[in-house]
């Protein structure tokens, strides 16, 4: 078993510590995943159990920008406002930035835009974690490779790992202990037509985070055994979906892998649903538009809100039907 600071020491053995930027800004995009991650053989590196591929969400994700102060204390701003040493957000944030600090040197003022809402499933921790390690590979001058800071991104939250490049992204789970093989490996593969749409249930705080969540249902689930062969197919039918621009089939496996990691949660000990009424009318709602004939999709992550996944010809119905979606274009 290796901890954080282990990983780090060994990614960054030649690098200096010495600040090279006193300021800057950077960008990381959220990734919705299409294969899920669910479940971990490390939850101290947050490796996970199986691979998992994600579509990143193009300008919807965290803009970091940083500023080196002269103070005995950091200040961080989330959308603005600023946010207290006792929050959550700021204790997460700051006990991974300090694993790379020496003294919690230097003292930082942190602006973050999260163009997503926080915590609601919706992915905002592995934008916000992806846009950290960019934010310290500029303000140290590492110059890592965007493989390296996919590794310590994972580190501050698993999904981050595919957070550092557009598009279709595969998180190769590995098999070393260190989780040196444990990183984004971008596809490529672009598909211009493609449209996220997200259905906002709530953009309230998660009921139980999911990195608590995947920790009951690997423990507790009697399903939980069959969800590595369940990824496999899904990743396999995925992949040559995308490789062959399938949409239906793309469709399909995505929305089966979603139900099926919730209906493993379903099966835990304290059960674990964080579908709400209006998730459950949405999905009734996907399948009977389905039955006729519109080609559209849903994942779901642990939270209640959906994603719909659909092309670009079907805008005009999917606005027409869902008038609250907000239509993201990966490949704009
Ligand atoms: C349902 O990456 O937030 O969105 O590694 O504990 O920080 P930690 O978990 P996190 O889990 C994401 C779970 C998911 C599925 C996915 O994004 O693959």
């Amino acid at each position: 078993m290796y901890s954080k600071e282990q990983i780090i020491a060994k990614i960054l053995s030649e690098k200096s510590n010495v600040i090279q930027q006193e300021k800057g800004s950077v960008y990381a995009p959220a990734n919705i995943a299409l294969c899920k991650y669910w479940g971990k053989r490390d939850s101290t590196l947050n490796l996970p159990m199986t691979p998992s591929l994600s579509i990143s969400l193009a300008q919807k994700g965290s803009h970091f920008a940083f500023e080196v102060l002269d103070e005995e204390k950091d200040y961080i701003k989330l959308n603005g406002q600023a946010i207290d040493e006792q929050h959550d957000f700021y204790q997460r944030l700051f006990s991974f930035i300090n694993l790379f600090r020496q003294n919690n040197e230097p003292r930082l003022n942190i602006d973050i835009i999260s163009t997503v809402p926080i915590a609601a499933g919706l992915a905002s921790s592995a934008s916000g974690f992806a846009s950290v390690v960019k934010g310290l590979n500029i303000l140290y001058g590492w110059q890592l490779s965007c493989s390296a800071l996919s590794v310590l991104a994972r580190l501050g939250s698993g999904s981050a790992c595919r957070s550092l490049w557009d598009g279709f992204v595969e998180w190769q789970h590995g098999s070393r202990d260190d989780g040196m093989d444990s990183l984004g490996v971008p596809l490529n593969i672009v598909w211009p037509q493609l449209r996220i749409g997200l259905l906002l249930a709530s953009s309230d705080k998660k009921s139980i985070s999911s990195r608590e969540a995947m920790a009951i249902t690997k423990q507790t689930s009697p399903l939980y055994t069959l969800w590595p062969e369940q990824v496999a197919t899904d990743l396999a039918m995925i992949k040559s979906a995308l490789a062959e621009k399938d949409f239906i089939a793309l469709g399909e496996a995505s929305e089966r892998n979603a139900i099926a990691m919730h209906a493993t949660m379903l099966k835990a000990t304290p059960v674990i649903s964080y579908s709400t009424a209006k998730t459950a009318a949405w999905m009734q709602q996907v399948w009977q538009l389905r039955q006729d004939n519109l080609p559209v999709y849903f994942t779901q992550d642990a939270g209640p809100n959906l994603k719909l996944l659909f092309l670009e010809e079907d805008t005009a119905d999917i606005l027409q039907l869902f008038p609250n979606i907000e239509i993201v274009q990966p490949f704009s």
